[in-house]
């Protein structure tokens, strides 16, 4: 079924008699990455290409590169350090670096990897399949990247991270169910530890047009869930729009795109502090089909601590808007996301990320060791000097006091009924396919509003549906439960 899909979203491919051309695919980093694969893949697929997963039938293999920490960046050197073997066998083999690395590292891609084909920042992305047939047939390799952010004027930079977001591919979406949109570009944050806004650009938001129609197109297409993507997504704003010329917001956006049919759930990824505005939370509270759920990063406890990260709010503004979360949205969960060990960072200043994780409950939270980057404010004026080990130690407790907070808040869902969007078979059945599982039910998994994990058995036929699941036993991360019938069928 999917194949299908697939195949009518391709019509513009040569004739099926032409042999295909194999791409490999690998993605790292965020959400944001997976929807330009997404689009990338799209793409190829109308020049001809066709999906594998094994990288020996490849002819092209791709890396979607993040460089948000130094360990995404040596997961791929250290993948291209195998692929120049490959090479070596396989010369005609093409090799392509894409996306945040590609645009941090630029030449220095070649001078590690020579044997790579192309070398594609995040915002030239379209240009995939034109510099992959040109370095074929030229026999050199081709790079593409967007302007630096210093480098001439805004818009120049701006337009040298162009979009491209109408091109979708069925087959690459995490579930055929669920989509993610990009509603934003960039970042103008700053944030001294943060390399986003070096490798993705200004902050641009796309007119609330364009948004609409792609949903609706993917609505179309069958998907039920779309997740809405931007940097900091709540700072969306499309300059004078509304009825009364102002200027449209996220929840102008969220009121349109639940009008939308087929849409069964929305989400946004992620949210800045300083822009968690009512209007927001008003529309998550009154519109059933946005989840209640905030993906708001607090990075650190610590005013000190946020003031050298310029996060530009303080530990009290953060509890303020907690508050008002909780206040406004009924059974909201919040997470978030927290740097442990970043310059200059005492033992009493993470004892108070401690402490706000304790007070704000985050139904979980990501930790991570800080990583400095070259290119950023914090690695050109702080040490980088909290030891590994004591940022471990500080990544593990964290940790152990949010997975604690996790269990506890799960437990109160045992006996309870919640609404489940199915999104396909568990991890743990999906690895028991090859063997003899029959046609009855299988352990499926899916979400509730609230983003929590659900496992339970079931037909398959359930998926992509809404389901009410009865919670019988809870963990850390996931709800188990038995689906409810409301009638005599299996
Ligand atoms: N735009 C989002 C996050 C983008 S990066 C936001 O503002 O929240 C995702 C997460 O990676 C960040 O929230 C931060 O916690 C982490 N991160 C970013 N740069 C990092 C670095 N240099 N070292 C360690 N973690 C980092
Ligand atoms: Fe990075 Fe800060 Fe922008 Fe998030 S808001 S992408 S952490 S600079
Ligand atoms: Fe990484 Fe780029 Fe996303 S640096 S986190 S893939 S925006």
């Amino acid at each position: 079924m999917m194949a299908d899909a697939a195949a009518t979203a391709t019509s513009t491919g040569p004739p099926n008699s032409l042999p295909k051309k194999k791409l490999y695919i690998e993605t790292v980093g965020c959400q944001m990455n997976l929807l330009d694969s997404e689009l990338v893949v799209g793409r190829l697929r109308g020049e001809g290409y066709e999906l594998t997963d094994d990288i020996e039938q490849a002819d092209t293999i791709l890396y979607n590169t993040c460089s948000v920490r130094q360990h995404a960046e040596d997961k791929i050197y250290s993948a291209l350090g195998r692929v120049r073997l490959l090479k070596q066998r396989k010369p005609e083999v093409s090799v392509g670096v894409l996306g945040c690395m590609a645009q941090k590292d630029q030449g220095q891609v070649l001078r590690r990897a020579p044997f790579v084909d192309v070398v594609i920042g995040p915002g030239q992305l379209a240009r995939v399949p034109e510099l992959l047939a040109k370095a074929k047939a030229e026999g050199t390799p081709q790079m593409a990247v967007s302007l630096p952010r210093n480098a001439g004027s805004r818009d120049a930079v701006t337009a040298s991270f162009a979009e491209y977001d109408p091109l979708r591919e069925p087959l690459m979406r995490p579930s055929p169910f669920q989509a993610f949109v990009r509603i934003m570009m960039g970042c103008d944050k700053f944030c001294t530890y943060c390399i986003v806004p070096a490798v993705r650009g200004p902050e641009q938001s796309r007119p609330p047009e364009a948004i609409v129609e792609e949903a609706r197109a993917l609505a179309g297409q069958g998907v039920k869930e779309i997740t809405l993507l931007g940097q900091t997504v709540n700072s969306y704003k499309y300059k004078s729009h509304t009825s009364d010329g102002r200027a449209a917001r996220l929840s102008d956006l969220l009121a349109r795109l639940h009008e939308i049919e087929g849409i069964v759930r929305i989400k946004f990824l992620t949210n800045f502090p300083n822009d968690m505005t009512d209007d927001l939370l008003q529309a998550v509270r009154d519109l059933p089909k946005v989840a209640r759920y905030l993906h708001v990063p607090a990075q650190s406890g610590c005013d000190e601590v946020l003031t050298r990260m310029k996060r530009t709010y303080s530990v009290g503004l953060y509890d303020e808007m907690m508050g008002r979360i909780r206040a406004t949205i009924p059974e909201v969960a919040v997470s978030s996301d927290f740097i442990v060990g970043f310059c200059g960072e005492t033992e009493a200043e993470f004892e108070k990320s401690v402490r706000l994780v304790e007070r704000s409950r985050f139904k979980n939270s990501f930790i991570f060791k800080y990583s400095a980057r070259a290119g950023t404010k914090a690695d050109a004026l702080f040490a980088d000097d909290v030891p590994e080990e004591v940022k471990a130690r500080r990544n593990r407790d964290l940790l152990a006091v949010q997975d604690a907070i996790s269990r506890a808040d799960n437990r109160p869902f045992v006996g309870r009924t919640v609404e489940v969007l199915v999104e396909g078979p568990s991890k743990m059945s999906a690895r028991r396919d090859g063997e003899d599982f029959g046609t009855g039910p299988r352990q499926l998994t899916g979400r509730t509003t609230c983003d929590r994990i659900a496992v339970f058995e079931g037909n398959e036929r359930l998926i992509g549906q809404l389901v009410p699941v009865a919670i019988e036993e809870v963990s850390v991360v996931t709800l188990f439960g038995r689906v409810v019938t409301t009638d005599s069928a299996p």
